[in-house]
């Protein structure tokens, strides 16, 4: 007599079937949607904070937002706040729609990015216009998961020749507080915003 309906032996096979499926779209699409996010642009959102006692120090702080947590204007925001609480002039902005900004005007630039299997492409590409680091102090942060291998930041370093780099800071948002985060950001903005 003929079996009716799905036996069990094809009921497993399409489970199986079914959770190897998920597993090649997810591993293939993860990098994918990286690449989107770390190409994306966003609208150009230039600040300019002006410091109650300056220095006489301007700072620039490009960093790649975000449609996710947003984390990394968050640590542009806390690095703009020490910076000021220093005494120095700090300029905001992200990479994009930039034409107008002449690298001459600036003492310290710091370059910020989210770690999306890489870092933003826009911020790249700033960093790749012609511009001399060579006189200036230039600070590179990446906030990510967990990852923790230097490589992530040779990567970037190999677009700024010549660049006087006094600081890698590595924000990990699995492994620390948003707390911890922001008050070590808040610190290296200090750090590198002192005269
Ligand atoms: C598609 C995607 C890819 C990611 N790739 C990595 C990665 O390769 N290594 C890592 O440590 N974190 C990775 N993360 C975590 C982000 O780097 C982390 O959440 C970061 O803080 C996001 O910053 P944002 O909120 O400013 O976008 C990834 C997140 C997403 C959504």
């Amino acid at each position: 007599m003929k079996e009716k309906g799905l036996s069990k032996k094809k009921i497993v096979l399409f489970i199986v079937l079914g959770i190897l499926g998920f597993v090649i779209i997810f591993a293939a699409g993860l990098p994918l949607y990286g690449n989107y996010l770390a190409s994306k642009e966003f609208p150009q959102k230039e600040q300019v904070m002006l410091p109650p006692q300056p220095n006489g120090q301007k700072m620039l702080i490009v960093y790649q937002p975000s449609s996710n947590s947003n984390i990394t204007e968050e640590v542009a925001n806390k690095i703009a706040q020490g910076a000021l609480e220093k005494g120095t002039e700090v300029k905001l902005m992200r990479p994009g729609n930039d034409a107008n900004i002449d690298l001459k005007d600036f003492d310290i630039i710091v370059f910020g990015t989210p770690w999306y299997f890489q870092p933003s492409k826009k911020l790249i590409d700033f960093m790749q216009k012609p511009g001399d680091y060579t006189s200036k102090k230039v600070v590179l942060y990446i906030t990510c998961g967990g990852q923790d291998d230097p490589e992530m930041f040779e990567i970037m370093v190999k677009h700024l020749e010549g660049a006087n780099i006094v600081g890698r800071e590595l924000f990990h948002v699995e492994k620390e507080k948003h707390e911890a985060i922001f008050k070590n950001a808040s610190d290296l903005g200090k750090k590198i915003g002192e005269r």
